[in-house]
C-alpha cells in the first residue's frame, strides 16, 4: 500500500474533476482540469480523482495528462466493476507515480434491483472479483460500495470483508443521493469499524452528496467515528445540491482540532485562489454567504461586531482570513508599480508565469491600473487566469469595440474582429448593449450558438472594480464556458463570449 496508511490524519480525496465535473454546465478543458490539478497538488491534496477514463476519450486523455504532468498526490481513476473499465483506468493511469483505481458497484437493494438487475449473491461476487483486477495493475485499490448509506448494514459487511481480502486498501462509503444524517452516517462507520473482518487493514473513506445539506456535517461525523479519508470537491460542486466542501472540511478540523482531535495535512492558505479558480473555470458562482469562500465570509458589517472586532478579532472571528489565503483587500500595487514588485506579488499569490506571460501579465496590469487607481490582490489574481486563457492560439481576436445605449436609444455595438488574420467590422442593434455586441459578434463569425448563462461578478468592491464575466455557450453538441474580465462590463461580456467562441 502507498497511501501512508500507518499515519493518524485526515486524507483529502478531492474529486472536483470527477463527481465535480459531473453537475451541469461545469465541464472543464483539458487545459483547465491541468491547471486545477496542478493547484490541488500544491495545496497538498492526498488523492486527486481525475477523471472517469472510460466515460469519454476526452476524459481519457485528461486523466493520462494529469497522471503526466502532475506530481506529489496520488492519481485516482474511477472506474464501474467490469474490466474494460478498469483497463481503461489502468491504461490512463499509466504514466503516474503514484496511481490508485477508484472502482464501484451498487450495493442498495434498489440500486441492486433496478439499476445493475443484479442478486445481491451475484453483486458479492462482482465487488471483490473487480477488486483482484484492479490489483493486477495497481497495488492501491478504493472500493465503493454505491448507494451505501441505503444498503443493509450486514450485507455492506460482508461486501466489504470480501474486498479487503481482494486487496482492497481503502473502503468509500458513499452517500450517494445525500440520504444519510450525521448520526446515522457516524453510526455506519463505528459499526464496520467494529465488525468487518481486516477493518484494521483498511482507510475508510466518506462521500456524500449535499442533498439535505449534511455533506459537512456527515463527513466530519464520519470522520469522528473513525473514516480517515473525505471525499469532496472546491466549493462544494457536484451533482445535484453538490458534494462535500474541501474548504469546509479542512477548515472544520483545522479550527475544531480540539473537539475531533485530528486533522488533514491542506495547505489552508491556498483555499481561496482554489475556490477563485474553480468558479471562473465552471462558471458556477459560489453564493456570497457560504462558509469559508463566500465573499462575505469574514466581512463583518453590523456596527456591534466591527466594534468587536477591533478590540479583539476572536470576539466575533472563530478563524482568521489569513488562514484561508486572503489578505482582505489589502491595496498591493498602483500605476507606479515596478516589474519587480509586481512578479514579487504575483509569485507570493501562488503563480508560477514564465517569463513571457509575466511581461504580458505585467502590461495588462498597467492599462487597468490606468483605469483603476488601487490594484488588489483579487484584482491581480483575476488578471492572471484571465491572462492565461488568452495566450492559447485564438481564432477570434476583439481588436475595438463601441457602444450606444441610453433610456431613448436603440442600443447598437460597432465591433473589429480579427479573425485569423484579417479584421471585420460590423454593426448591430439588440436589446441591450451586451445583447448588440453579441449579435454583431455572431454576425462576423457567422457562428450562432444558444446563451445558456451570463454571469457577471465584481471582482473587489467599488464602481471602478473589475468585474468578471463568464458565459456558457452550446453550439451542436458542444457546451463551452468563455471568461473575460475588464473594469467595462460590456468589454468583458465581448472577451468572455469571443473566449466561448475561440473554445468551440
Ligand atoms: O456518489 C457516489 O456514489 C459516487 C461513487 C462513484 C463513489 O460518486
Ligand atoms: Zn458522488
Amino acid at each position: 500500500m502507498n497511501n501512508n496508511n500507518q499515519e493518524d490524519f485526515v486524507r483529502i480525496f478531492d474529486t472536483t474533476l470527477r463527481d465535480g465535473e459531473q453537475c451541469p454546465g461545469a465541464a472543464m478543458s483539458e487545459d483547465e482540469k491541468l491547471e486545477i490539478a496542478h493547484h490541488l497538488a500544491k495545496m497538498n491534496v492526498d488523492v486527486i480523482e481525475a477523471g472517469f477514463p472510460v466515460s469519454s476519450p476526452v476524459q481519457f486523455k485528461a486523466v493520462e495528462r494529469i497522471a503526466r504532468e502532475v506530481e506529489g498526490p496520488i492519481i485516482a481513476a474511477l472506474a464501474r466493476a467490469l474490466r474494460g473499465d478498469i483497463e481503461t483506468a489502468a491504461k490512463a493511469l499509466t504514466p503516474a507515480k503514484r496511481k490508485r483505481i477508484h472502482t464501484f458497484l451498487a450495493t442498495s437493494p434498489i440500486h441492486m434491483k433496478y439499476k445493475l438487475g443484479k442478486t445481491p449473491s451475484e453483486v458479492l461476487k462482482m465487488a471483490p472479483e473487480a477488486v483482484r483486477i484492479a490489483r493486477e495493475f495497481v497495488e492501491d485499490v478504493e472500493f465503493s460500495p454505491e448507494d451505501g448509506t441505503r444498503s443493509e448494514w450486514e450485507f455492506l459487511r460482508e461486501v466489504c470483508e470480501a474486498v479487503i481480502e481482494a486487496g482492497a486498501s481503502t473502503i468509500n462509503i458513499p452517500d450517494t443521493v445525500g440520504y444519510t444524517t450525521p448520526e446515522k452516517y457516524g453510526e455506519l462507520f463505528a459499526f464496520l469499524k467494529a465488525n468487518v473482518r481486516g477493518a484494521e487493514k483498511v482507510i475508510f473513506s466518506a462521500h456524500c452528496h449535499n442533498d439535505l445539506g449534511l455533506a459537512t456535517a456527515n463527513s466530519l461525523s464520519a470522520v469522528k467515528n473513525g473514516a480517515r479519508q473525505v471525499e469532496c470537491t472546491v466549493n462544494g460542486i457536484g451533482e445535484r445540491a453538490g458534494n462535500t466542501a474541501m474548504e469546509e472540511v479542512v477548515m472544520a478540523l483545522r479550527t475544531r482540532k480540539d473537539f475531533y482531535g485530528i486533522t488533514t495535512k491542506i495547505n489552508t492558505q491556498l483555499i481561496s485562489r482554489a475556490s477563485y479558480l474553480v468558479k471562473t473555470i465552471t462558471g458556477m458562482v459560489v453564493q456570497p454567504n457560504k462558509a469559508i469562500v463566500g465573499a462575505n465570509a469574514f466581512a463583518h458589517e453590523s456596527g456591534i461586531h466591527q466594534d468587536g472586532v477591533i478590540k479583539n478579532r476572536e470576539t466575533y472571528e472563530i478563524m482568521t482570513p489569513e488562514s484561508v489565503g486572503l489578505e482582505s483587500n489589502k491595496i498591493v500595487l498602483g500605476r507606479h508599480s515596478g516589474r519587480a514588485g509586481f512578479r514579487d506579488r504575483v509569485i507570493r499569490l501562488g503563480f508560477t508565469p514564465t517569463q513571457d506571460e509575466l511581461e504580458a501579465a505585467y502590461n495588462r496590469f498597467l492599462e487597468i491600473a490606468d483605469k483603476k487607481k488601487e490594484i488588489f490582490d483579487e484584482d491581480l489574481i483575476a488578471l492572471l487566469t484571465d491572462h492565461s486563457r488568452r495566450t492559447t492560439s485564438a481564432k477570434f481576436h476583439l481588436e475595438y469595440y463601441h457602444v450606444t445605449s441610453g433610456t431613448t436609444t436603440i442600443p447598437s455595438a460597432t465591433i473589429k474582429l480579427k479573425v485569423d488574420d484579417v479584421i471585420i467590422e460590423d454593426t448591430c442593434t439588440g436589446d441591450g448593449p451586451v445583447d448588440a455586441v453579441f449579435k454583431t459578434i455572431q454576425k462576423i463569425t457567422n457562428i450562432n450558438p444558444v446563451l445558456n448563462k451570463l454571469t457577471i461578478s465584481p471582482v473587489t468592491k467599488g464602481t471602478d472594480a473589475l468585474a468578471e464575466v463568464s458565459v456558457s455557450i452550446t453550439f451542436g453538441d458542444r457546451t463551452v464556458v468563455g471568461k473575460g474580465s475588464s473594469t467595462d462590463i460590456v468589454e468583458a461580456s465581448a472577451i468572455s463570449f469571443i473566449d466561448a467562441l475561440n473554445r468551440l
